[in-house]
Order: structure tokens, then C-alpha cells, then sequence
């Protein structure tokens, strides 16, 4: 059975589907995976998750392909990610083989919600582990819950693959020099609000952040990571505080197959008025194209795109991504699970 959903107006929210997966970790091990058709969760009122943040969790998509089965983008690095991140917030690590084999069976269990081939929707899939074991000192959970909702979102440009503009402000930061940057974790998020909402309401679409040290370098761009082409070379922040993205990370080794040379390194603010093209890149939208950068503290205007346009090494990375995601050109790394 399919379901009748307007797919290509679907935003990015979400919308209630038949089920989730979800598993508890008590008395030193991991359990049964569950299958649940409720929306909600029943939470100690002193679980550390509530009090203490002990919250990390992942964002992935599944895709209708060509072929018409449905493929998993990078399945594996994102179960990988979320054992760091929660060995960095001192929380049990759901082991790698349990986090497949769940992400695999709400996929499965949801089918008839993962969106048809052509239509540039997904089933997003969040998956999110917290402590819930009750505390009043502040002290790491001894049980866990691991869950996984899915969710159909459209298309990330309903306007097309068109440049919009960033912001940079150094009124605030996302995280600490040594902080929590580097996982994804709900607290990052919620310290990330008060500048995004600045950004949205002077007509940005997101704050570029710079390092929180010294704030001399970039950082990244809101929920996804930065990079940039310059003089033919793809350039991408490295930095102790920001999250590695598994689509930044797939576009480096696109870049290499295409024979641009890649250079992840410090980026100085300045520098940006040396580039070609930039663009913000993540799951949600794959990449989406920075046409100016505006330095709120300096004035300082950056002019990316000149004609309006995404940049030409933006668009052959956009489109090649896309076409492996979709089964539409080969996957010679590997990177989708396709489901029997
Ligand atoms: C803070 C942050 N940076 C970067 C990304 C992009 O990561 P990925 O490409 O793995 O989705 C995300 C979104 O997932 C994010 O939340």
C-alpha cells in the first residue's frame, strides 16, 4: 500500500508515519528492538536527558531510486558518528550492527512513506539516544533508550538550486573551543536558536560561524558545514568544533575522483574574498549555494556568486551526490544500503 501524500510540497517537518524502532539499554546490556505505533515516549520526570542534556542523535535519508528500491545514504558513517557522539557525552553507545539493523527495519516497517523516484522527497530518518535513568547529581545515566522515527520531507529547494545569503556575527557562539561541536548533540542546537533566529529575521538563511577561540577562521554554516571553491580548489574548514559532515565528506572524495585538489585547513574570514563559489552542505539539502556573505560586525560585504547563479563545481558536486543517491549513476564507494 502507498500512501497519498503531496510529496514535491512536503517541507522539512514532521509527518506522523505507521512506526518506530526503539531498544533500552539496563543492567549492562542492550535489549529487544521494539516496534511501537505510539507517537509518544514515557520518561522518568528525573531522567538525565531532561536535566543534564545527555541527548545525541543523527539525521539520514532514505531514497526511492531509480531501480524502485530503496536505498540508505550512508548508513554506516552515521552509525559510527553517534557511538562518538555518545562517548563524548559519557552515554552507552548503541553498538554499530544494532543501529543498521533498526535504521533497516523502521525503513522497511514505513515503506509505503518513502517518497516515489522524480519527486525529490525523502524519508528522513532520526535516529536519537537519551539517558534515561533517573538522577539528581550530575552524573551519567545507567540506562539508555535508542529510538528511531522517519519522516517524509520534500524537496529542499522548491524554488530551484538558487544562491541565498549567510550571515556572520560574532555576538555568538554555537559551542566552546573544546567543547561539544564535534557531536551532534541537542544542546548545540539550542545554543545555536537565538542566532539563527537573528539571521532568519534580517533575511539570511543561516549564521557562517567562526571559530570560537579566536574568531579569525570559519567555522560552519548553521546545521551543515561550509566550503568554498578557490582557483579550482575545493577548500573546507578544519576545526575541533564543528561536526563532521558525512555529506562534506562524501563531497571531498568526489572532488578527488573529479581531480580537484582538496585542502581542509584553517580558512581565514578574509579569504573569502578570494573564492569563487561557496556553499553550505548537509543532509537536509545536499548543498545548498552562498551567494554573499555579510559580516555584520564589519560591514564587510562578500560577494560570492556575481550572476545569481551556483557556481559550476557547486553544481556538477550537487548533481553527482544526488545521482549516486538515487541509483541513478554508479556507487563505486559504496555508499548506499539498498534494501531487499
Ligand atoms: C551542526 C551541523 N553541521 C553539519 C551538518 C551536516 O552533516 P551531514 O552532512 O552529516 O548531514 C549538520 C547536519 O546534520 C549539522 O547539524
Amino acid at each position: 500500500m502507498s500512501t497519498e501524500l503531496e510529496w514535491s510540497k512536503l517541507s522539512f517537518g514532521y509527518i506522523p508515519t505507521d512506526y518506530n524502532v526503539r531498544c533500552y539499554y539496563r543492567d549492562g546490556k542492550w535489549g529487544e528492538i521494539e516496534v511501537s505505533q505510539s507517537e509518544t515516549i514515557e520518561l522518568h520526570m528525573a531522567a538525565t536527558a531532561l536535566h543534564y542534556g545527555q541527548e545525541v542523535f543523527e539525521g539520514l535519508k532514505a531514497f526511492r531510486r531509480k531501480d524502485g528500491k530503496i536505498g540508505i545514504f550512508r548508513l554506516e558513517e552515521n552509525a559510527r558518528r553517534i557511538i562518538e557522539s555518545a562517548k563524548g557525552l559519557m552515554m552507552e553507545p548503541v553498538p554499530e550492527e544494532l543501529f543498521v539493523e533498526m535504521v533497516k527495519k523502521v525503513v522497511k516497517l514505513n515503506e509505503r512513506f518513502v517518497p516515489p523516484y522524480g519527486s525529490g522527497a525523502s524519508l528522513y530518518i532520526r535516529p536519537l539516544e537519551i539517558g534515561i535513568s533517573a538522577q539528581v547529581g550530575v552524573k551519567p545515566a545507567k540506562e539508555y533508550m535508542f529510538l528511531i522515527l522517519v519522516s517524509p520531507v520534500g524537496p529542499y529547494f522548491k524554488e530551484g538550486f538558487k544562491p541565498t545569503n549567510i550571515c556572520i556575527t560574532r555576538r555568538f557562539d554555537r559551542v566552546a573551543p573544546k567543547g561539544t561541536g564535534r557531536w551532534k548533540v541537542g544542546g548545540n542546537y539550542a545554543a545555536s536558536l537565538e542566532a539563527g533566529e537573528l539571521a532568519h529575521s534580517l533575511g539570511y538563511s543561516a549564521v557562517l560561524y567562526l571559530d570560537p577561540k579566536e574568531k579569525k577562521y570559519l567555522d560552519e554554516c548553521g546545521p551543515a558545514n561550509f566550503f568554498a571553491i578557490k582557483n579550482g580548489r575545493y577548500i573546507t574548514p578544519a576545526s575541533e568544533s564543528i561536526l563532521p559532515s558525512i555529506t562534506n565528506k562524501s563531497f571531498m572524495q568526489l572532488a578527488k575522483d573529479m581531480g580537484i585538489e582538496v585542502e581542509c585547513r584553517h580558512i581565514p574570514v578574509e579569504e573569502l574574498s578570494e573564492i569563487q563559489e561557496a556553499a553550505a552542505c548537509g543532509t537536509a539539502a545536499v548543498a545548498s549555494p552562498i551567494g554573499e556573505i555579510d559580516d555584520l560586525d564589519t560591514d564587510h560585504k562578500y560577494v560570492i556568486s556575481k550572476d545569481g547563479n551556483p557556481g559550476p563545481v557547486t553544481t556538477a558536486l550537487y548533481n553527482k551526490l544526488r545521482a549516486i543517491q538515487l541509483g541513478e549513476e554508479e556507487d563505486i564507494h559504496g555508499w548506499n544500503t539498498v534494501l531487499d
